[in-house]
């Protein structure tokens, strides 16, 4: 029964996929929906089926009724022209626009970096997330049970004993790029390194296990302070799109000599002291320093010859600086609402 049904069904869309004209279609519709036709004969006979297919044909005979009916007006539609001319539909307004895309905050500060450092002739390199303890570290003149290893709460990863390479680690700056950069391409050297993080932290609104640093190396004969300090002031400048003050503080890592930490004029306040900065006017944004000469010898080069400097920014606190972000969490928690605004 329900075969002969379906049989039936395709028979008519057939007959309505030929039909020529509007009359035939009438007549096509009286032959197997009127009162007299074929369907209706059809459901007519389920008086001798049982009850319970009663009802699974009744069901499957009435949606095709329905189904065909649906066909009929379509092609109706069609031949008396008004196909497409459902008059509340105005041809001429403007279309649905998709929702568009956007770029992620990180990814904003980031391209406003690479532009910036790409017009004064530095490279951009990407470097591996999974590092070894040696680039990590050892190469940045951090061997291993220094005490300044603590600095930095790491991932270690296990590595698969057969094709032991010594200790890895999730990278918890993107400093090892600085060793690697100068193995690779010697000097004199520009390049920027942006990437992903790793500290094993306990997260809060400032602290988060994974976030994004871009690092630079400078590296040419008589490189000094006087440059890191003016390139510094330019980039955050640059990002920030506004003039911009910065002050510089010594500051401690085993990899550059002299070290510091570079602070800028609080956005916000313009340096006046607000709950931002902590009532100082300043931010706390790059580690940075004279290249150590360790570090210069460990990428293969002279450090009689070749001097440079170093920095790590952190792009998630720019982007928070930037943005008025007060949650770093935000940043990475796929979280609509927040990532729409921008
Ligand atoms: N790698 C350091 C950090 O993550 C920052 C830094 C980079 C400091 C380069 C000096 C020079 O804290």
């Amino acid at each position: 029964m329900q075969n002969h049904l379906l049989k039936l069904k395709e028979q008519v869309l057939a007959a309505i996929a030929e039909a020529r004209e509007g009359k035939s279609l009438r007549a096509l519709e009286i032959e197997y929906l009127g009162r007299k036709g074929r369907l209706t004969a059809i459901l007519r006979g389920l008086s001798d089926v049982s009850e319970q297919e009663k009802k699974i044909v009744g069901q499957l005979a009435n949606q095709i009724k329905n189904d065909l009916s649906a066909a009929f007006r379509q092609a109706e539609e069609v031949f008396s022209g008004q196909a497409g001319k459902n008059p509340s539909f105005d041809v001429t307004l403007p279309g649905q626009a998709g929702a568009r895309g956007h770029f992620h905050p990180l990814t904003i500060v980031l391209e406003k970096l690479e532009k910036f450092f790409i017009s004064l002739g530095f490279l951009v390199l990407d470097g591996p997330e999974l590092e070894s303890d040696y680039y990590n570290f050892t190469a940045l003149n951090i061997p291993p049970f220094h005490p300044a290893r603590d600095m930095q709460d790491t991932f270690y990863v296990q590595p698969i004993a057969q094709q032991a390479v010594g200790q890895l680690v999730m990278r918890t700056h993107t400093s090892p790029m600085q060793v690697r950069a100068m193995q690779k391409y010697g000097a004199p050297l520009r390049v920027v390194v942006p990437g992903r993080v790793f500290r094993f932290e306990a997260t809060d609104t400032r602290h988060d296990t994974t976030f994004y640093q871009l690092e630079g190396l400078m590296l040419d004969r008589d490189i000094s302070l006087a440059n890191l300090t003016a390139f510094m002031k330019l980039m955050l400048s640059a990002v920030m799109g506004q003039e911009l003050n910065i002050r510089v503080r010594p500051g401690y890592f085993p990899f550059v000599e002299p070290g510091l930490e570079v602070d800028m004029s609080c956005v916000l306040c313009g340096g006046q002291g607000c709950p931002s900065c902590k009532q100082t006017g300043w931010l706390e944004m790059i580690g940075a320093g004279l290249v150590h000469p360790e570090v210069i010898k460990a990428g293969g080069l002279d450090p009689e010859i070749y001097s440079g400097f170093a920095f790590g920014i952190g792009l998630d606190r720019l982007a928070m600086m930037k943005f008025g972000i007060n949650d770093i969490r935000l940043l990475r928690g796929a979280h609509l609402p927040f990532l729409e605004q921008f």
